[in-house]
């Protein structure tokens, strides 16, 4: 596996790929990398038909609407280089700031991406889904992938991503990949190494809240069902800030069972410190 920390000479790498238009699978992360994405890894490496799998580790500044969140953010360069390398990837870029930024960290990228970037992780992380639309975007120039492989842990994040590849037509296909999970049930995080050990234990009732909706759904109202999914987070002692059904295509929140034809549930919820994100299809 190569490691490129300059973006001329990842490219001058790539060169030879794009001459003969053979697929490339791409796979962005910020670090500490667990199962999760590596499963993304594997599927560009080993399931899908890519010549070639491109990683890139970069904990990106402009997402992070609070700076403390952004010194606290794990970095484990060395373990994600060995990790990556074992899960088929053939190059890893690891850019410094200037590099993905050379003219600054002002720059924005000019979408309106309506309800997809107002509700939920729009509305209580401001300017976040900026930032992510804004690396993306340099990120995809820089590697020109024919596959990007993305989580469904972050489902609004693939969604604003399909809507930025659509809007400046950018001939990528953009793969959500099933949430990787621990044998309890809690969604794999970077953050979930910061998890004390009693919030560790607490932090699986995100995924049992998430099934239990998938039941409730049938028998109550879409309000009454938001009000159950709060009260047991917090009975559990986490500390939620929403609990959510949207449509799973628009993301506009819904008020009826009958409003949409595939409903998603999200939820962000505290566990002491760390704030722990999940979703589901239900
Ligand atoms: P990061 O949180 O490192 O996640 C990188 C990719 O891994 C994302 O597509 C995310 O959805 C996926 N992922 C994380 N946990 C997962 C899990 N448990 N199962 C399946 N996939 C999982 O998301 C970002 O970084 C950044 O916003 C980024 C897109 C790299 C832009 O900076």
């Amino acid at each position: 596996m190569y490691l490129f920390k300059r973006v001329r000479d990842l490219q001058a790498f790539l060169q030879p790929f794009y001459d003969k238009n053979r697929p490339i699978g791409f796979i962005p992360t910020m670090g500490a990398l667990h199962d999760g994405h590596l499963s993304l890894v594997r599927t560009s490496s080993k399931v899908a038909n890519n010549v070639c799998t491109i990683a890139s580790i970069f904990v990106n500044p402009t997402q992070f609407n609070e700076s403390s969140d952004l010194e606290k953010y794990p970095r484990t360069p060395a373990e994600d280089l060995i990790k990556l390398a074992k899960a088929g990837c053939q190059a890893v870029l690891m850019p410094s700031v200037e590099e993905v930024y050379p003219s600054g960290l002002n720059t924005k990228v000019e979408i309106d991406f309506s309800k997809l970037g107002s509700v939920m992780e729009g509305a209580h992380r401001p300017g976040h889904f900026e930032g992510v639309a804004e690396v993306v975007k340099r990120l995809l120039e820089i590697v020109q992938p024919t596959h990007l492989y993305m989580g469904q842990k972050d489902y609004q994040q693939v969604l604003i991503v399909r809507k930025l590849v659509e809007t400046f037509k950018m001939p990528i296909s953009v793969e959500m990949c099933p949430i990787i999970r621990e044998k309890d049930g809690l969604a794999m995080s970077s953050r979930n190494i910061r998890l004390t050990p009693d919030y560790r234990a607490k932090a699986p009732i995100i995924y049992k809240t998430l099934q239990d909706a998938k039941n409730w759904i049938q028998a109550v109202s879409i309000d009454e069902l938001s009000q159950k999914a709060l009260s047991q987070l917090e009975a559990e002692g986490l500390r939620p800030e929403y609990f959510q059904l949207a449509n799973a295509q628009t993301l506009e929140l819904i008020a009826d069972q009958n409003d949409a034809k595939q409903i998603v549930a999200c939820v962000a919820a505290w566990a002491g410190d760390v704030r722990l994100i999940d979703n589901m299809i239900i």
